[in-house]
């Protein structure tokens, strides 16, 4: 079975109690639920992460070369700082799918800028957490595609 990892960068973890006007009142919990089950009803199995730091993003980056065909990624507020993960990225030679919850394009300057945009392969954002269910279709299209 195909694995796709789905990493979190840092306060996704307060999801459903953190500024609950921009990224809902769904945890983390409910987030991983959702994506396991449309990827379980397409074949596929997750690996879910989420971490407050920023070396072990780049860990879990690491850990999905070689084993999966996808990641999705949020890495929240690293998005617009960390080359550390934009490298660790293009070292993963799969599909990579860059998830925003809200749409970064239409908040502040600062996080108008992505680092990891410039190595994913298709960027959503704005949608909210079906960014991920959408993110989820969009690797599964691709397999049937191949
Ligand atoms: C975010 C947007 C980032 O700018 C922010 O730092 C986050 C979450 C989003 O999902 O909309 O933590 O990645």
């Amino acid at each position: 079975m195909e694995t796709i990892h789905i990493l979190n960068g840092p306060n996704l973890n307060l999801l459903g109690m953190r500024e609950t006007n921009i990224y809902g009142h769904k945890t983390i919990n409910d987030l991983e639920d959702m994506c396991r089950r449309r990827a379980s009803e397409n074949g596929f199995q997750v690996v879910f992460k989420q971490t407050n730091s920023e070396s072990t993003l780049v860990d879990f980056i690491q850990e999905a070369i070689g084993k999966s065909s996808a990641i999705i990624i949020n890495a929240a507020a690293y998005t617009h700082t960390s080359i550390a993960i934009l490298d660790a990225l293009k070292s993963f030679a799969g599909y990579v799918v860059e998830v925003h919850i809200s749409d970064i394009s239409k908040r502040e300057e600062f996080r108008k800028f992505s680092f990891v945009s410039l190595r994913a392969d298709l960027v959503i954002q704005g949608l909210g957490l079906d960014g991920y269910i959408e993110a989820i279709d969009k690797v599964v299209e691709k397999k049937v595609n191949k």
